[in-house]
């Protein structure tokens, strides 16, 4: 480690990845671009990472040793999988800075405390209850009432974990689903939201700030389907958007990239919903559409150099390959289809079995307004996962 705590990690540093799936992909590519080495800590076998990193440390994240190992071998250590246990991360940063590190962890592992954060933070979220019990679940449920959603509190992703409540005759069967995933839980009042947005802020080891313009994200059964950049909303709520990403970064601490999930309500009021602190899906179009992408952001971050610009230089939108659609994309004719639409880029994660659910690359396009763009990425969309 080096003895000035504020010098930059220069190209020639080894960087550790903790997780090897497709957003450490992409940031191993952006940091060997740049002249960095990548060690990648990951369970799988030919991860998506792993392809493309210099290295793999081959180990289930709960595995100290392993991790320990990835720690000497790192100059600075970063993350693409923020579940990575706490207390293990709190030994590798004896040996080796952690960024973000545990403590912005503890908090973006588990909904309550992102809330409680958030809420701590003067930034609004949605009505909550921690739950732990099915007789908490009741008292919750009659103070915030239904629609509801009940979610664990931790492992979430993808919509996982989750049971909506629209009314009692509900509350056996939400609770029966979620409660056998875990034994922390949060209850949510549901929000009616006029559209879903993210903003990705990069705080670096500096303390400079950056965020990526905002983001509209739509899912489909709870797993991102399409992004649109910019947002279609008023610059004043897109100036709050950014302005409440900031602050969860500052007041986190964070060092690196941090996600923020928001509901835009009916009276434009930006409510927070779920933080990530690593790159994140709907932040994949910067690749092409912005002056850095959120993979050299988060390195320039976390190796405290100078962060890049996060302008979008052309409007954007990003579709998701899912396992069900386009199966691994490889050898399909319909791939050629959509790489005639124009200004379209496709990028697929290496991920050897399609399965339904699995997220198995993207398709982003450019266009001169983001409705357009988000038209040719569709159409793209259709050609690539046409099926016979
Ligand atoms: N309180 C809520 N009100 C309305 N919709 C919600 C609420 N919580 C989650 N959702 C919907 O479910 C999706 C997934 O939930 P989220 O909390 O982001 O979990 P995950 O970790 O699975 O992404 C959200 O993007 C949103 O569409
Ligand atoms: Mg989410």
């Amino acid at each position: 480690m080096t003895a000035d705590a504020t010098a930059p990690f220069l190209p020639g540093a080894t960087l550790g990845m903790v997780g090897g799936g497709q957003l450490g992909r992409m940031f191993a590519l952006e940091a060997r671009r740049m002249g960095y080495q990548v060690v990648v800590l990951d369970p799988g076998e030919d991860t998506p990472a792993a392809q493309f990193c210099d290295r793999h440390v081959r180990a289930p994240f709960e595995d100290l040793d392993a991790c320990l190992e990835l720690a000497r071998l790192s100059d600075v250590v970063t993350l693409e999988w923020e579940n990575a246990d706490v207390a293990t991360l709190r030994e590798m940063e004896r040996i080796v800075p952690v960024r973000p590190g545990p403590a912005v962890l503890e908090v973006a592992q588990h909904r309550v405390k992102e809330k409680d954060a958030a809420r701590r933070l003067g930034v609004l979220t949605a009505e909550y209850r921690a739950v732990g019990t099915r007789q908490e679940l009741d008292e919750a449920l009659r103070e915030i009432g239904a629609p509801a959603i009940l979610k664990t509190a931790r492992m979430g992703y993808d919509g996982k974990g989750q049971a909506v409540i629209r009314g009692a005759g509900d509350v056996d069967e939400a609770w029966n689903a979620v409660s056998a995933m875990g034994s922390e839980f949060i209850l949510e009042a549901m929000v009616s939201f006029r559209m879903e947005v993210s903003v990705i802020c990069a705080r670096s080891a500096t303390g400079e700030t950056a965020c990526f313009p905002v983001a509209e994200n739509e899912h489909r059964g709870g797993i991102l389907h399409l992004t649109r950049c910019p947002a279609r909303v008023s610059d004043e709520i897109a100036a709050e958007a950014m302005r409440v990403a900031t602050a969860l970064a500052e007041g986190l601490g964070v060092v690196g990239l941090l996600a923020v999930e928001m509901f835009v309500d009916a009276d434009g009021r930006i409510l927070v919903n779920e933080i990530a602190p690593r790159p994140h899906n709907s932040g994949h179009h910067t690749i092409e559409a912005c002056g850095v992408s959120q993979f050299e952001q988060q390195l320039r971050a976390v190796c405290g150099l100078p962060l890049g610009s996060p302008a979008l230089l052309r409007p954007a939108a990003m579709v998701n390959l899912m396992g069900e659609d386009a199966g691994t994309g490889l050898g399909r004719a319909g791939v050629a289809d959509a790489l005639r639409v124009p200004e379209t880029s496709l990028h697929l994660y290496g991920k050897g079995a399609a399965r339904p659910g699995r997220k198995m690359g993207h398709l982003t396009s450019l266009a001169g307004d983001v409705d357009e763009a988000a038209a040719r990425v569709l159409r793209g969309w259709e050609a690539a996962t046409r099926h016979g």
